[in-house]
């Protein structure tokens, strides 16, 4: 019962703060073929965005998103470009890895046939796409009902349920994609994801949480705790 009214006070939450980012833009059309063209699109867009996310803050990845899909709107595009564009278009993000990650793997997709993967075990194949790239992609683009774990998760998920063990071990690692997986909401997964990692970038942050405008704070472990005396050490991460 608890985790269908988190859910639900998770998504309500949503839609009311998320913040406006370009990689957001919902899809409009009715049209079938129209929807199927957007779906990839959107799948495309996540994917340039959430790798750009990976090191870099959101305020800073704004301005190379939308330079970026001004010169490959499609991943048709930016197949076809080549290391030294792309490299140019990264200066300054750094960890180019990641830019050249970006365009083997629009190769392979496109080389491949074109058709976007949509599942976890086919997006794991893509270079440079990892499980939170493929849990991102599969459930924002895609609507699988599949967990994303990144930092801002780990933080979230470790208060909610007063975890003490240490996040960077692999097992423990492990027990939080379990829980995010237990917690995503089949009807919405990709709000879902994006719910918790937006609460753990502008709610609940590493050193001073606004546990007063949490959506979940009647259902947090550790807040209920920090009320109490028995106040614990929860992961800080
Ligand atoms: N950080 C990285 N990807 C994000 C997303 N899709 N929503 C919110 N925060 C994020």
């Amino acid at each position: 019962l608890s985790v269908l009214k988190i859910r639900a006070s998770l998504l309500d939450w949503y839609d009311e703060n998320q913040r406006v980012l370009p990689w957001r833009k919902k899809a409009t059309s009715i049209d079938q073929t129209e929807e199927e063209e957007e779906t990839c699109k959107r799948a495309y867009a996540v994917w340039v965005s959430e790798i750009m996310l990976q090191q870099t803050r959101v305020a800073t990845v704004i301005d190379y998103y939308n330079r970026w899909m001004d010169k490959w709107p499609s991943l048709h595009h930016l197949a076809q470009a080549t290391q030294e564009e792309v490299n140019e278009m990264w200066a300054g993000l750094g960890y180019y890895r990641r830019a050249r990650f970006l365009l083997e793997g629009a190769k392979m997709v496109v080389d491949g046939g074109g058709e976007f993967p949509r599942t976890v075990p086919q997006l794991l194949k893509v270079r440079g796409i990892g499980d939170y790239t493929a849990g991102a992609i599969a459930s924002i683009a895609f609507n699988e009902s599949v967990p994303v774990v990144d930092g801002n998760v780990v933080r979230v998920i470790a208060r909610l349920k007063a975890i003490t063990a240490n996040p960077k071990e692999s097992e423990t690692i492990k027990s939080f994609w379990k829980l995010a997986g237990q917690l995503v909401d089949p009807c919405r997964p990709g709000d879902l994801n994006q719910a918790l990692m937006e609460l753990g970038a502008t709610v609940c942050t590493v050193t001073s949480p606004s546990c007063s405008s949490c959506p979940i704070s009647e259902q947090c472990h550790a807040y209920s705790l920090s009320k109490s005396s028995e106040s614990v050490q929860v992961v800080d991460y």
